[in-house]
């Protein structure tokens, strides 16, 4: 009964796609932020972000790659099923990587049904404009939620030739409008804008009825989103202008793993006190000790 009653309370604090939409409605914006593990997706939940992305990002943050095109499926869906674990309150999206679903429909209604299925994610999302409408339709039709991402797409780095702000020549307004249009119409139920003018992007988000989420695209987008190490801090040297620092935890983490490392060249770590002795052990001769990596274990 207790089991019932936690269940449905939990659903009910879920974040969901209705929860996104009266946020635009009543024009209170929403965080969204990437995630790629359990015990960091924990601490934001916690912290109430909204929406955790399980980004492609996770191709250069985590595996070291200059683009986000090395990333396959699987690895999405890997840290997906982490972050989905550790995320009680906030809606989980896993990115779609690049060629999961550009070669055909049917690539991308498999891939996204995998996403979801494996990875235990809660809408799926993918980059690009009216040319990935129909995907969207069948996707939505299928019962996947789908976020749109338009603007600077990273996966189209060599398109594009580089990590360039878009929609500044003649014609990008129209074709960001219209891309925008478009993937409403098929079903996105929000939209990611990256890297464009600020007015573009505060005009794409008066003219469609689904959120927008803007990365580089000021403050009049429903939601903002940021990468979580650009967030913390986690690179010194990478600081572009549209990244707010709320930490500087690559230097905090420098310094205290320092401190650990010279304790351990000096003989100071472990101490006494974070050592086991014979005689404090409440285990049988022979057996294993039931707690030894539990706070109450220490102290035993
Ligand atoms: O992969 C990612 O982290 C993203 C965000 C930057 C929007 O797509």
């Amino acid at each position: 009964m207790s089991t019932v009653t936690t269940a449905s309370a939990s659903r009910e604090h879920r974040i969901t796609l209705r929860s996104l939409a009266n946020r635009k409605r009543k024009a209170i914006p929403f965080s969204v932020l990437t995630a790629y593990d359990f015990t960091f997706a924990r601490i934001f939940d916690e912290a109430g972000v909204d929406v955790l992305l399980v980004g492609d990002s996770l191709g250069m943050v985590v595996q070291g790659h200059d683009t986000t095109l090395p990333v396959t499926l699987d690895e999405i869906a890997y840290h997906c099923r982490a972050v989905a674990r550790g995320a009680r309150r906030a809606h989980v999206v896993g990115d779609m990587p690049f060629m999961s679903y550009q070669a055909s429909i049917e690539q991308g209604m498999t891939n996204a049904g995998r996403l979801m299925k494996e990875g235990g994610c809660h809408s799926v999302k993918l980059e690009g404009g009216a040319v990935h409408a129909e995907l969207v339709r069948r996707l939505v039709a299928a019962g996947i939620p789908v976020m749109g991402h338009i603007g600077l797409t990273p996966q189209s780095f060599h398109q594009l030739g580089g990590f360039k702000v878009q929609g500044r020549d003649a014609g990008g307004r129209e074709r960001l409008l219209a891309d925008a249009r478009t993937l409403e119409e098929a079903g996105a139920y929000a939209l990611v804008l990256e890297a464009i003018p600020a007015d573009i992007a505060a005009e794409i988000t008066a003219a469609v009825s689904v959120p927008t989420i803007g990365i580089g695209a000021g403050v009049g987008c429903d939601g903002q989103v940021l990468v979580v190490y650009d967030a913390l801090g986690m690179d010194e040297s990478f600081k572009p202008r549209f990244v707010r620092r709320y930490a500087t935890l690559g230097a905090t983490i420098h310094d205290a793993i320092g401190r650990y490392v010279a304790d351990v060249r000096g003989g100071r770590f472990p101490s006494d006190a974070e050592a086991f002795t014979m005689t404090e052990s409440r285990a049988a001769p022979g057996a294993i000790d039931p707690a030894p990596y539990s706070s109450a274990g220490a102290k035993a």
